[in-house]
């Protein structure tokens, strides 16, 4: 029976820390972001951003998790460093600070399952992206999507999520695969795989100051990193979990849908003739409408198949989306005794008026996301890094022995935590802020561009 139960509380685990990880950030935001960033040469800056600061990031969240045995704020305190809390604040300020636009998307997602019923989606997609992803039909949409998420929140009943990310996972996974082998058979497709497969290493070096920070940003945010929320979750698990082989399949199964998004938008953009650099946020929102006008089998097929894919994406955007705000929530419940539903609703409501901007207009999205995922996000990591390579210390190198064979493992990771990691994530703060204040060509990025 324990044992059971011990299987029960790792599958929940692996389920909700996967729940969070995999969403808009891979499916949204990896193909248009790897686009706008020379394609394949980007790619394998991303994939060895995942195994070099990703990875050993995730690992140390979880190591305060689970020796703290409580959720983010509590966390510092219950180690004996009360004064690190801010680390856990810096964190939900961030999440707070995505959910406001990230409920923007969201609000697309679901409008796109209606334009999907209507068909109108999948007449003239770039038109119709180009009229729900602004003004009032957008805010609209927004607040519907927070009033969802909101709903969950407050009602506590995020364990029917879990359930759904259950059949979430694998229904991303079908739905690209598929989708992706329908894109190989495009004329112009194959353009799309050698600007994503094949690098150009020269984009790297020439761009490497914009690059740099676009790859980092966008593994720690696809990974959930950053925002205390992967602590929390690892508060649940047990003596006998072992931390890396859950962090590497965490890694691994999210890398991979973000990459399997990236083998259907880009080629279908290609095919589109929507060339490198195009499409911006709303690449895959006209790819793959364009593509579904097209599936054999007639208008009926591809709306079929728009309002299950755009179905499936609505979970996963979910499942992140709530996440985001219990972090909010529960910092406020679990320290100062507030209660459950006005707090969700009263968050909801800030979170939701802070992404009006976004909603209105795509410049403001893009400002938000950038400000939140190159600045923000490898700020609260450092602090987590920070915190676990230097103030724990050999603590995390026990902890993360706990439960795992990897003796000598451990020790390598905290040194790599310690010196790489921390020297890369300064980095990538440091050519951040040059890019916010100095760069005149990106346009003193710090004023958002609306009001430029
Ligand atoms: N990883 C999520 C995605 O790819 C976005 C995200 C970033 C997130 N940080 C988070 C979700 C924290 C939940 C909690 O879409």
């Amino acid at each position: 029976m324990a044992e059971r139960e011990t299987w029960a509380t790792r599958l929940g685990f692996l389920l909700a820390a996967i729940g969070s990880a995999v969403g808009l950030g891979n499916i949204w935001r990896f193909p248009f972001i790897t686009s706008e960033n020379g394609g394949a040469a980007f790619l394998v800056v991303y994939l060895l951003a995942v195994l070099v600061i990703g990875l050993p990031a995730i690992l140390a969240e979880f190591v305060i998790g689970r020796r703290a045995n409580t959720s983010a704020i509590g966390a510092f305190r219950k180690l004996g460093r009360p004064g690190w809390w801010f680390v856990g604040a810096v964190g939900v300020i961030a999440a707070f600070w995505t959910l406001s636009y990230y409920s923007v998307i969201g609000g697309w997602v679901l409008r796109y399952i209606g334009g999907s019923v209507t068909g109108n989606a999948l007449a003239a997609p770039e038109g119709y992206f180009g009229a729900i992803s602004v003004g009032l039909s957008s805010i609209g949409t927004h607040a519907v999507f927070m009033l969802i998420t909101i709903g969950i929140v407050a009602l506590g009943i995020e364990d029917g999520i879990e359930l759904a990310t259950k059949v979430m996972v694998p229904a991303v996974v079908v739905m690209l695969v598929g989708l992706a082998v329908f894109a190989a058979t495009l004329p112009g497709a194959s353009e799309g795989y050698a600007f994503f497969l094949d690098p150009d290493f020269d984009v790297i070096v020439s761009n490497f100051g914009s690059v740099l920070p676009a790859a980092f940003g966008q593994a720690l945010f696809s990974l959930s990193l950053g925002f205390s929320v992967m602590i929390t979750y690892a508060s649940y698990l047990g003596e006998d979990d072992s931390l890396p082989v859950d962090g590497f399949s965490i890694a691994v199964s999210n890398t991979a849908i973000g990459v399997l998004a990236g083998l259907v938008v880009l080629p279908l953009l290609f095919a589109q003739g929507i060339e490198a650099g195009g499409g911006g946020p709303g690449a895959v929102f006209v790819a793959i409408p364009t593509a579904l006008a097209e599936l054999p089998g007639g208008e009926l097929v591809g709306q079929a198949v728009g309002i299950v894919f755009f179905g499936v994406i609505l979970i996963a955007a979910l499942s992140s989306a709530i996440s985001l705000l219990e972090a909010a929530v529960a910092f406020l419940v679990d320290n100062y005794g507030f209660s459950r539903l006005p707090t969700a609703a009263g968050l909801g409501a800030v979170v939701f008026a802070l992404g009006i901007p976004s909603a209105y207009d795509t410049a403001w999205l893009n400002w938000f996301d950038g400000i939140g995922v190159t600045l923000l996000l490898p700020l609260a990591v450092l602090l987590v890094v920070l915190f676990v390579g230097w103030v724990l210390g050999r603590d995390a190198i026990d902890e993360l022995r706990t439960g795992s064979t990897s003796g000598s493992l451990a020790s390598i990771w905290l040194w790599w935590l310690r010196t790489v990691v921390l020297a890369v994530v300064v980095i990538v703060v440091a050519l951040n802020l040059w890019d916010l204040f100095a760069t005149p060509d990106t346009g003193y990025y710090f004023i958002p561009s609306p009001l430029r």
